[in-house]
C-alpha cells in the first residue's frame, strides 16, 4: 500500500491525475475504472487541462464506471452517466461508445448486472480503478453488509448514504433508494487501485478501512488485500 499525503484538495487532485495520466501515457489502450462523488471532480478537471495542453490522449482509452442510480436515465442531470459526461467525457477525446456506466433504466436489473460483469471481463478487466470512499466505508455503492457482494448487483442505499448524497438533489425525497454497483470482486480484480479521500470527515473511516479488521461492515477494508493500492489523501 502506498500512502500519499496531499497538502490540499488541489494538490490531491493533481497527484491523483498524475497517476492516471501516467497509466494512460504508458498504456494508451488502458481500461480505466472511474468513480463519481465530489472527490474525483478535481482529478477530472486536471486531466482535462492536461488533455487540452496536448499532454494526454484518450482516443484509445475505455472506461467502466462503478455505479448508477436505479431509475435514472443518462439524460437525467442527477444520473452518474450525466455526471461523467459533464465532468469528464465531454471535454476529452474519448469515444463515447468506449465509456460504460450501468444502465439505471434497464428492464431487467439482474440481466443488466450480468451484462455489466460480462462487459468488464470482455474488456480484459480494469487496469486502474479510481475509488472514492463513503463515510460508512462504502466503495462504489457497496454498502456495509454481512458479506462482501462479489459481482455487479442491485443495492438498497443506506439512510446515511441517501442523506450524504441528498446535497446533489433538490430534496432528499428525490434521491433514488436503489443503485446498481460493481461488486467487490471486479473492484479487487483491477490491476491497480487508486483511492482518493479528502477532508477531515474522511479521516476516521479511511483509518478504519486501511488499518482496522477486514470486514464487510467496512467494505473499503478489503482493499488492504490488494497488491497495488495507492491512497492519495488530504485530511485538512
Ligand atoms: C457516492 C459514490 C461513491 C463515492 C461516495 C463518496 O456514494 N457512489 O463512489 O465514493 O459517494 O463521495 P464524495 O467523494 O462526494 O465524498
Amino acid at each position: 500500500m502506498k500512502l500519499i499525503e496531499a497538502k490540499n484538495y488541489a494538490d490531491l487532485s493533481r497527484k491523483a491525475a498524475n497517476i492516471i495520466s501516467a497509466q494512460v501515457i504508458l498504456s494508451p489502450r488502458s481500461v480505466l475504472g472511474l468513480a463519481t462523488g465530489s472527490t474525483p471532480i478535481g482529478t477530472y478537471k486536471q486531466l482535462i487541462e492536461w488533455y487540452q495542453k496536448g499532454d494526454i490522449d484518450f482516443s484509445n482509452v475505455k472506461t467502466v464506471n462503478l455505479d448508477e442510480y436505479w431509475g435514472l436515465s443518462g439524460d437525467n442531470p442527477q444520473s452518474y452517466r450525466y455526471f461523467m459526461d459533464e465532468n469528464f467525457f465531454n471535454h476529452i477525446n474519448i469515444k463515447k461508445e468506449n465509456t460504460f456506466v450501468p444502465n439505471g433504466m434497464a428492464k431487467d436489473a439482474e440481466e443488466e448486472c450480468r451484462r455489466y460483469d460480462e462487459l468488464i471481463s470482455n474488456l480484459g478487466g480494469i487496469d486502474l480503478q479510481l475509488l472514492g470512499i463513503g463515510h460508512n466505508g462504502h466503495i462504489g455503492f457497496n454498502e456495509p453488509e454481512k458479506a462482501f457482494e462479489k459481482t455487479t448487483h442491485m443495492v438498497d442505499l443506506n439512510e446515511s448514504t441517501i442523506k450524504a448524497n441528498a446535497r446533489f438533489f433538490n430534496s432528499i425525497d428525490e434521491v433514488p433508494k436503489r443503485a446498481i454497483t460493481m461488486g467487490i470482486k471486479s473492484i479487487m480484480q483491477a490491476r491497480k487501485i487508486l483511492l482518493v479521500a479528502n477532508g477531515k470527515d474522511k479521516k476516521d473511516i479511511v483509518e478504519r478501512a486501511l488499518y482496522g479488521s477486514i470486514t464487510p461492515s467496512v467494505p473499503a477494508s478489503i482493499l488492504q488485500l490488494h497488491s497495488d493500492l495507492t491512497v492519495v489523501y488530504c485530511f485538512e
